[in-house]
């Protein structure tokens, strides 16, 4: 059987949701996940995978553990969750140190976001010129709208077709990954192309606003949630506490699942989301409706979701995928 690796870099979830589902679908492949996750050197490392690559930082203080070597597998994804319109950083600079491969090697991105905004289609304009100087043959891109972990909560109704069309689209992409000549040109529109590097102001943003974060030692019960699901090891517990170092890449992992919502993430409070979506649970849910980003969707949502909707709609209907 055909090997594939998904190498998933995801703060809340989502992402990791939406590569759950890959795997699903990749119905002619044996489908690893690897979560992209750095560790400190002076902590052991984690126990999450049994292969071999250690990745150093340039700083030499963290590291990525147990990376499983790309050129073994037939098939590569990559998954990263849209921050300000740009790859997480933190993706970037994996991508950056993950070892090139044979020329041409079969390849595919997705990336999840909060809303349908075509700007999120232009999020890999750095990283894909990246991936292809290291040999890796990008033949297509896919967004899937999940709930916003930030800026404001989706409701359920949202979740739930959230969800059902990601299955969809990724059911789609996934038949089609497995033609043996699939391609898919990614464009950028040039007059959209120059926004995006400005909003990777971000990617700064991010590392200096680490140590502005703090924990409300009011509201903290100390249970240590936020330090362990840090993707960059970033939080060190002291007396119980949690401290937030400079290694930040904003991607709200400790915030949104703070049991107590003690955490204060700086200047982007205001736009803080707490609380699991429970996104299975919510899509299976038969007292929740479906079809909220049908014709009624008004205003901002409207905005912001209708004609991505739309898009999905009618590619859905020329490939006959029901759901
Ligand atoms: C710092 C930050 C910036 C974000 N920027 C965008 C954005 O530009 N566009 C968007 O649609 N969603 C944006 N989002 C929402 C996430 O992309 C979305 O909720 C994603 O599904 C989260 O994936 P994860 O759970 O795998 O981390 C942002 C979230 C964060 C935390
Ligand atoms: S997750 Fe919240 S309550 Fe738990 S240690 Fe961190 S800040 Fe305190
Ligand atoms: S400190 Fe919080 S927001 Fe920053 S990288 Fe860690 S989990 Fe993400």
């Amino acid at each position: 059987m055909k090997k594939a690796i998904i190498y998933v870099y995801s703060g809340t979830g989502n992402t990791k949701l939406v590569a759950e589902m890959y795997k699903e679908f990749l119905s002619e492949y044996e489908t690893t996940i690897f979560m992209v996750r750095m560790n400190r050197l002076d902590n052991p490392p984690r126990e999450d995978s049994d292969t071999e690559i250690t990745l150093h930082k340039g700083n030499k203080k963290h590291a990525y553990f147990n990376v499983p070597d790309p050129n073994e597998y037939d098939l590569i994804g990559f998954a990263y969750p849209v921050h300000g319109f740009n790859t997480p950083s933190a993706m970037y600079n994996f991508i950056k140190l993950l070892p090139p491969v044979a020329k041409g090697k079969k390849t595919f991105i997705f990336k999840t976001s909060g809303e349908g905004l075509t700007l999120n289609n232009y999020s890999s304009q750095k990283f894909i010129p990246l991936l292809k100087r290291k040999g890796y043959d990008v033949v297509c891109e896919r967004h899937h709208v999940m709930p916003y972990n930030m800026i404001f909560r989706h409701s359920p109704e949202m979740v739930k077709d959230e969800y059902k069309y990601a299955r969809a689209y990724v059911k789609l992409t996934c038949s089609q990954l497995e033609q043996a000549d699939f391609r898919e040109k990614v464009r950028y529109f040039p007059l959209r192309y120059w926004f995006v590097p400005i909003v990777r102001i971000l990617w700064i943003y991010a590392s200096v606003q680490g140590p502005t974060m703090y924990a409300d030692k009011k509201k903290c019960i100390k249970c240590g949630k936020c330090a362990k699901l840090c993707p960059l090891e970033n939080i060190k517990i002291v007396d119980g506490f949690p401290k937030f170092g400079t290694n930040c890449v904003l991607c709200v992992a400790c915030s949104f699942n703070c049991p107590t919502k003690a955490i204060s993430i700086g200047l982007l409070n205001g736009w803080r989301v707490n609380g699991s979506y429970k996104i299975v649970q919510t899509a299976n849910d038969e007292s929740i409706n479906s079809g909220y980003f049908g014709e009624g969707l008004k205003g901002l949502h409207r905005f912001l979701y209708y004609k991505y909707y739309r898009r999905l709609d009618k590619l859905f209907n020329e490939n006959n995928i029901e759901f």
